[in-house]
């Protein structure tokens, strides 16, 4: 079994090599992030609240499980709802809950004992799975971040403002660099690649040329 961790900011690209390197090497893509949103939005839109105290409470009565490549929330299967930028910063506040992050860690490493798994996701190297053998660590500044997120919600016809979109990701990233539990951070033994001026290919290229042997954990952060 191998597992792969890819951790960086929102818009840095991750799940987009993430299920590129699943499908090259034929092994689980899970999202993290998507569990996140899970979580945020089913208190949110179906309760009506992102209290700690409630959430707490009441995290034990929503079910996840993993279906092909969905989720299942209490026998519903779930992924547009999750997309929204609503959903994004619903995640970033639940996210700041550690029995939420106790219970995200469980599904993802219950599954990445029984298989080969890439994960992408904030903490994977550092805290969800310590051990993977590849880690990587994507990062993008800001505006070209904001750009890609732009781009990908004109394609899908909505009324966007860059300017609110930049905003929405520097309050992600303040949020989740400075929150005191599993912050998003390169772990030391990750290798770190600035996809700025890289397009998907080009990154997916380094990746894979590292997992095929140039792996070189000296060269981490
Ligand atoms: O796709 P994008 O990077 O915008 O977001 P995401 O990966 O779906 O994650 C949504 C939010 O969940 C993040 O802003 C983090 O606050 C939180 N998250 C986390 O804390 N730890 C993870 N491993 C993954 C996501
Ligand atoms: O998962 P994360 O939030 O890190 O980013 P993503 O959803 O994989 O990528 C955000 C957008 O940027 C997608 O539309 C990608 O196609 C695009 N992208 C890009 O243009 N160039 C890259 N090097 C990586 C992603």
């Amino acid at each position: 079994m191998i597992h792969i961790a890819i951790d960086g900011p929102a818009g840095s690209g991750k799940s987009t090599i993430a299920k590129k390197v699943a499908n090259k090497l034929n092994i689980k893509y899970l999202d993290s992030g998507a569990l996140y949103r899970i979580i945020g939005y089913f208190f949110k839109e179906k309760k009506n609240t992102l209290d700690e105290n409630t959430i707490k409470e009441t995290l034990d009565k929503l079910s996840i499980s993993l279906k092909d490549d969905f989720y299942i929330v209490n026998g519903e299967k779930i992924d547009k709802q999750i997309r929204t930028a609503n959903s994004g910063n619903y995640a970033s506040t639940v996210a700041k809950i550690p029995e939420v992050r106790e219970k995200v860690n469980l599904i993802l490493r219950n599954i990445s004992e029984k298989m080969s798994t890439v994960i992408d996701g904030r903490d994977i190297g550092t805290v969800v799975l310590p051990n993977a053998e590849y880690k990587f660590f994507l990062t993008a500044s800001a505006e070209e971040r904001a750009k890609r997120r732009f781009n990908e919600l004109i394609e899908k016809g909505e009324d966007v403002n860059y300017n609110l979109i930049l905003k929405e990701i520097k309050e992600r990233d303040f949020n989740d660099t400075t929150r005191n539990i599993a912050p998003l951070k390169c772990a030391k033994d990750a290798i770190e690649i600035d996809t700025t001026s890289k397009n998907i290919d080009d990154v997916l290229k380094e990746i894979l040329n590292y997992i095929d042997g140039d792996f070189d954990e000296s060269k981490g952060c």
